[in-house]
């Protein structure tokens, strides 16, 4: 059975040497138990790439453009994050949709293209509700159904799912144990045979990591503030069992 995931996503935190001292102590590490991506900002992807070499660790990006290449100013392409060795990106995080305005179309193309180059999407999805389970279906079924329009199934089973309420992310409360064991349950519905992994992401500590964890179907988890603490993380990593 693959791995488990434990991504760490480091959005726009950290200067360059203190990037420098995270990547170093990730670079000494040695992670067993679960496959470890880093999404670091791509102004440390070369840093990253080079400090990582030879590790396990695996580099993923935050986001990158939906088309393959043009004018478009201040945008990076899946091809140029490919170059660096990335093999994971991160698609309609909830702070992409909020304040770049990331909508279900251009998240359809980011995942078409990312796909193309053989790159790992990790589909964030969410809701801007609070979900409870009564509005689950509008809030996250019908929109993920949208984003994988024209996806064959093949490719579909190759994109990591994140479940990531918006009100549980950047927050003191993650979400309930009952609500994220009902939608992985019903995310896994809607794939058939070929079930992606389903990971949960939104205010994981190594305090409650484990409960998440316990849920035998769950692929992994998705941490922000979590993966920029090293020991922090590492505690977590230690919570995965083979
Ligand atoms: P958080 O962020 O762990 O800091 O809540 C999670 C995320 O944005 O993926």
């Amino acid at each position: 059975m693959a791995l488990r995931l434990l991504i760490g996503n480091w959005k726009m935190n950290q200067t360059k040497a203190c990037t420098v001292s995270l990547l170093n102590q990730f670079a000494q590490a040695n992670f067993f138990n679960c496959e470890v991506v880093l999404c670091v900002p791509f102004v440390f992807f070369s840093l990253a790439s080079d400090f990582l070499f030879g590790s396990s660790i695996k580099l993923g990006a935050q986001n990158c453009h939906h088309e393959e290449f043009g004018a478009y100013t201040g945008s990076i392409s899946a091809l140029m994050i490919k170059e660096f060795g990335c093999e994971y990106v991160i698609v309609g995080h909830s702070e992409c949709r909020k304040y770049l305005k990331e909508d279900g179309n251009v998240i359809n193309k980011k995942l078409q293209v990312i796909l193309k180059h053989n790159l790992k999407p990790i589909l964030c999805i969410g809701a801007d509700l609070h979900v409870d389970l009564e509005n689950f279906e509008s809030a996250v079924l019908m929109p993920l159904k949208t984003e994988l329009c024209g996806i064959p199934p093949d490719l579909r089973s190759k994109i990591v799912i994140a479940f990531e309420p918006n009100w549980a992310i950047n927050s003191v409360h993650a979400a309930p144990i009952t609500v994220v064991a009902r939608v992985v349950s019903d995310i896994a519905n809607l794939f058939g045979d070929s079930v992606p992994p389903i990971i949960y992401g939104g205010s994981v500590t190594s305090s409650n990591a484990l409960e998440f964890l316990a849920l035998p179907n769950l692929g992994g988890l998705l941490l922000g503030r979590a993966s920029l603490d090293f020991f922090e993380f590492a505690k977590i990593a230690e919570l995965f069992e083979i």
